[in-house]
């Protein structure tokens, strides 16, 4: 047995370990239960005690760089596996995410207004509520504060969540001085629900004044809006209406087509905005004029793709979703 153990002594120090199929040649050569390491084991048990004594150190030897030898393989394989690295192989499969449809929307209608100079701005969503009502000229008990079904807290009754994302034109307009273009997008909260409202929806306020702004700019920068969004063929109307924040206001209503019928869709409120909000922010209304504009992100997002419960939105549901998967994907 001596001359055996010499003899896969030298075997294993002969073997070359280049790769995984070769580490894995080895194993199976000495180490696996088969291996001629293992039977030599195997064989020993059998021997008479005194040749056991004489035979078990040099065999626990051979056994011992066998396995250090395996070992460190593996330490050194692992260790160049970086040129092992084929670069060519498909990758596993990711799925890709999509964007929300709201914000597909939210981002298209921003990229509209930053293209005519308009800036964004953001204000908080716990608004207090001199920014939410009275500094647009809603003040308390105003009859126009029951238009917009409010979520109070209930320990500071002068805390709301911002029923509207009109109160960032008070924020921009205390902070900065005109000349003033902004568009502001975020989250509103009205406790308000079914199929067509929900307590929490998208707006987008937009401001803009400057010394000798009309009516008129108003209405040809709406106008280039639902044009870039709906396409040229788009017919909007303007109808006289009442905001308290603005003097005179209107609604502007987009014109679509369901089951073969044309129909009207409000889509935003607008307005020249009120001088005695320009007063609350210290701008002089004789020196400046300017409009303001808001408008539902849900209201468009649903005309757009033909969607018709706005609860969609906000359920999850991949089914829905993955629609939306193959336009501008990140
Ligand atoms: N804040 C209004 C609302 O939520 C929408 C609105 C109307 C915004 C007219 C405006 C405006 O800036 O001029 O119902």
């Amino acid at each position: 047995m001596q001359d055996i153990i010499q003899q896969l002594q030298a075997e294993v120090d002969a073997f070359v370990i280049s790769d995984a199929a070769t580490r894995e040649a080895f194993r199976l050569t000495f180490l696996s239960k088969k291996g001629s390491i293992s039977v030599l084991f195997d064989d020993f048990k059998a021997l008479p005690p005194d040749q056991k004594r004489s035979l078990g150190a040099p065999l626990n030897v051979l056994k011992k760089n066998a396995e250090e030898k395996w070992n460190s393989a593996e330490f050194s394989q692992a260790k160049s596996s970086a040129s092992d690295i084929d670069l060519s192989r498909p990758s596993g499969f990711m799925p890709p995410g999509s964007i929300h449809p709201l914000n597909l929307v939210k981002h298209e209608l921003i990229g509209v207004f930053q293209g005519l100079g308009f800036e964004v701005a953001t204000g908080p969503e716990i608004e207090t509520d001199w920014h939410n009502f009275t500094a647009l000229n809603m003040p308390e008990d105003h009859p126009a504060r029951d238009m917009q079904d409010t979520f109070f807290v209930q320990t500071d009754p002068a805390i709301v969540l911002r029923t509207h994302t009109s109160p960032v034109q008070i924020r921009t307009m205390l902070s900065q001085k005109p000349p003033i273009r902004i568009i502001a997008p975020g989250r509103v909260y009205r406790c308000d629900s079914d199929a067509t409202h929900s307590p929490i929806f998208h707006q987008i306020e937009g401001l803009y004044i400057d010394k000798k702004v009309s009516f008129a700019d108003l209405k040809q920068v709406l106008y280039y809006f639902v044009k870039e969004i709906f396409g040229d063929d788009v017919n909007i109307r303007f109808r006289p209406s009442f905001f308290p924040f603005t003097e005179p206001s209107a609604e502007m209503d987009i014109e679509w087509v369901k089951n073969g019928e044309k129909r009207w869709m409000e889509i935003l409120g607008c307005g020249m905005v009120d001088p005695n909000v320009l007063l609350h922010c210290g701008i002089d209304p004789e020196e400046y004029t300017g409009f303001a504009f808001g408008l539902g992100v849900e209201r468009i997002c649903m005309l757009k793709y033909g969607i018709s419960d706005i609860r969609l939105f906000l359920e999850n549901d991949l089914r829905f979703l993955r629609q939306f998967a193959t336009e501008k994907l990140v």
